[in-house]
Parts: C-alpha cells; sequence; structure tokens
C-alpha cells in the first residue's frame, strides 16, 4: 500500500440544501477540528453550465437534470482541504452517499437528509480534485 501523503489536498462543496439549513459553519468545523487546513473557500450560486461541467462524469446518468436542478438551485460553499491522506480522509469523514445509509458520527449520517440533497459533495480521488477544483473556482 502507499504511503499516506501529508499534505494531500481535495474539495469539498457544501450543498444548497445544507448552505440554507445554516450548516455551513458545522461542516467546515469539522475539517479544522481534524487538524485540516482549509487553504481557499468560496460561495456561490453556480450556474447551470457551471454544475454541468462540475457533475460532467455523471452526464449520462438518469439523475443528472435533478442533481444539476438541486446543486445550482442555492447558494453553495467550497473549499480546498488540505490534510494527511486529505481525498480519503475526507470522504471517511463524509459517509455514504445514500445519506440514510451514513454512519452516525459521519457528515451525512448527522447532517444529509436525502440523495441529492445529501449535503456535501467531497472529490473521490486526486483526479477528481483536480477537475472539480478548476471548474468550482473558475
Ligand atoms: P455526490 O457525492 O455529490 O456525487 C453525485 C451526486 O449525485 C450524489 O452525491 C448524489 O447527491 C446524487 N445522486 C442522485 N441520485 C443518485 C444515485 N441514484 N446514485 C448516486 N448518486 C446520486
Amino acid at each position: 500500500m502507499s504511503q499516506p501523503e501529508a499534505n494531500e489536498r481535495t474539495l469539498i462543496v457544501v450543498k444548497p440544501g445544507a448552505v440554507a439549513r445554516g450548516l455551513v459553519g458545522d461542516i467546515l468545523s469539522r475539517f479544522e477540528r481534524r487538524g485540516m487546513t482549509l487553504v481557499e473557500v468560496r460561495s456561490q450560486t453556480m450556474t447551470r453550465a457551471k454544475a454541468e461541467e462540475f457533475y460532467s462524469v455523471h452526464r449520462e446518468r438518469p439523475f443528472f437534470g435533478e442533481l444539476v436542478s438541486s446543486f445550482s438551485g442555492g447558494m453553495t460553499v467550497g473549499a480546498v482541504v488540505q490534510g494527511m491522506d486529505a481525498v480519503a480522509t475526507v470522504r471517511r469523514m463524509v459517509g455514504a452517499t445514500k445519506s440514510w445509509e451514513a454512519a452516525p458520527g459521519t457528515i451525512r449520517g448527522d447532517l444529509a437528509i436525502g440523495l441529492t440533497d445529501n449535503a456535501i459533495h467531497a472529490s473521490d480521488s486526486k483526479e477528481s480534485f483536480e477537475r472539480e477544483r478548476k471548474a468550482y473556482f473558475a
């Protein structure tokens, strides 16, 4: 197994539903309390075109339209999070995509209320991080 990278970076985006419910502080503080650094933060309401670009890997999936509508339907807060083995560590903290399956103690297990509205997105690989960071911060 490869060595974990001490200062790896990943992207998280707090989705519109969670921003509207006032959960930004709770979510970002979990990464800070875990010893991770927020190296870049931005809030924005995504255009439809930008949301389509961000989720382009899902373009052929049946839920793509609903996902894009939801993601561009309100304010988001995105952050580049840096820390030990950040891609995998953050994904563990985020929990399962289907929020009803997410373990208590994870962000989705504690705070998410659905599948499209599952509180937060986090990059699933270094390659996804590079692509998604460009799309979000463009
Ligand atoms: P996220 O981690 O942001 O990545 C893609 C998103 O698509 C996912 O979270 C869900 O919010 C959404 N989604 C909607 N339907 C599905 C589905 N059937 N399977 C996986 N993801 C889905």
